[in-house]
């Protein structure tokens, strides 16, 4: 007889988050099928229910009016079908004909091969009348298999519509080992038409040898091509996470499927951001979510019976060919209480005394005399959890999360100012500098309420304004 699972439990919840959408229990990855639909925000993760670990995986799924209180849905897909027996992998939503689309990978391994390095993958397609429950298309799969020169690695489709067509490009690595983009083409979401690769790793160690969750949108007057690539080398201060998020900008010609791009950049310089996934909200914005953690991390928080958490969703721009990142305004709606206001001269470290796990923190330097400024955050007994600096002499921003492989870093332009904005929850903090031109993403775990400390290294010149924040 099978087994009947039962979801597991939270059993503490001291690194729960207070405000950044998780599940209600269990593992969580990427957001999937981010959309509007019938007058809600929806968004679906990777999950495994019965365990803090990945495992077979489910589509979860939650829903808001206005992207900040969230519900949470029944499970949206659950593998084990034919077409998906091993797995609901990442993918894609879009609304048609006043019903909703999920275009998702179907993950297989081979019977009676234990090897989950042996797999592979095809991609399929559930429908939903009412946003909340779904129905596999019964002619499943949509597309099932790889192009020739495609490697087993074939996943990830985000859709979308334009000029009359749908189009659908999917992650995937060439037999050469490079991570490259497939594109597809069709009139229906039904039968698709495969039109060649978008765009390819020049480099294995440069750009990768297998691209994951692409996503291709229009944003200001360029193309942005954003993915996740796997196994880029450490460069400097560049890509020393275990894999990166970041996009290439460009022309491009759907008529001749040509892609005119620049060079990869990253995306977030912090140690947690993965896996992002756009949509264009109803009144033009382009949103992004992710995850907001690391493949090969430790996610301490698996102790307590879940995994993974989604970052605040964000508002993109571009702007010189580069993308800002800022949290979504409707952000404000979270403030509770105006924790603590201030407009002073620091030099050194400055304690700002509130008492919150919860908070906004808008920090304005003027930046003529000081030649290092940030911030910083410690526990009870004063041990350093999370130091921010940025250096005037070369315009460095650095984090240092402490332990191993604390730092991160990245460089910003020059400014006469220092703007920051912070987002602290229970156990993640979001560093956005200069309105997005560096962001960090950082998970920090500590049961204590951390202080916040203002630091500069020369006088400077402060003002701030800190916010609790509070699903009410
Ligand atoms: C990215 C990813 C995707 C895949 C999913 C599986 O983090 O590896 O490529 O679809 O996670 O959970």
């Amino acid at each position: 007889m099978q087994e009947i699972l039962k979801p597991i439990e939270i059993t503490n919840d001291r690194y729960r988050l207070g405000y950044h959408l998780a599940a209600k229990s269990g593992w969580i990855n990427d957001p999937n099928g981010f959309c509007y639909f019938k007058g809600y925000y929806h968004i679906f993760y990777q999950h495994y229910p019965f365990a803090a670990e990945w495992g077979p995986m489910h589509w979860g799924h939650a829903r808001s009016k206005d992207l900040v209180h969230w519900e949470t849905l029944p499970i949206a897909l659950t593998p084990g079908d034919k077409e998906d027996m091993d797995g609901c992998f990442s993918g894609s939503a879009v609304v048609h004909d006043d019903k909703m689309y999920l275009i998702y990978t179907g993950h297989h391994y081979y019977e009676g091969d234990d090897d989950h390095d042996h797999f592979w993958q095809n991609q399929n397609l559930a429908i939903s009348e009412d946003g909340i429950n779904f129905k596999k298309y019964e002619n499943n799969p949509i597309i099932s298999q790889a192009p020739e020169d495609n490697t087993q690695h074939f996943r990830d489709p985000k859709v979308w519509y334009e000029n009359g067509s749908w189009y659908l490009i999917l992650g995937s690595q060439s037999k050469d080992n490079l991570g490259r983009v497939l594109l597809y083409k069709s009139d229906n979401l039904i039968d698709w038409n495969y039109l060649g690769p978008t765009a390819k790793s020049v480099d294995r160690e440069k750009e990768g040898y297998m691209w994951e969750c692409p996503d291709l949108f229009p944003l200001g007057d360029k193309q942005v091509l954003l993915m996740s690539p796997q196994g880029i080398k450490a460069d400097g201060i560049r890509y020393n996470n275990e894999n990166e998020t970041g996009y290439m900008t460009g022309d491009f010609n759907y008529k001749y499927n040509k892609f005119d791009r620049s060079n990869f950049q990253e995306l977030d310089s912090g140690h947690d951001f993965y896996a992002t996934q756009t949509m264009l909200a109803p009144d033009g914005r382009r949103l992004l979510f992710g995850w907001m953690d690391m493949w090969g991390s430790e996610f301490p928080e698996k102790e307590d019976g879940w995994s993974g958490a989604l970052i605040f969703p964000r508002e993109l721009t571009l702007k010189n060919d580069k993308l800002y990142m800022k949290p979504v305004d409707e952000l404000k709606s979270l403030r509770t209480n105006k924790l603590m206001q201030g407009n002073t001269d620091i030099d050194g470290e400055q304690l700002l005394e509130f008492n919150s796990k919860q908070y906004e923190a808008l920090v304005d330097f003027d930046i003529s005399e000081a030649s290092e400024l940030g911030f910083c955050l410690k526990d009870t007994d004063n041990n350093e959890m999370l130091e921010f600096k940025y250096f005037k002499d070369n315009n460095r921003v650095v984090v240092n999360r402490f332990g191993d492989d604390g730092i991160r870093e990245s460089v910003i332009n020059p400014s006469s100012k220092l703007k920051l904005h912070i987002l602290v929850d229970t156990s993640s903090v979001e560093i956005f500098i200069n309105d997005g031109d560096a962001t960090f993403t950082e998970r920090i775990y500590s049961e204590d309420t951390l202080k916040f400390s203002l630091l500069s290294n020369g006088k400077s010149s402060v003002s701030y304004d800190i916010y609790q924040l509070d699903k009410n």
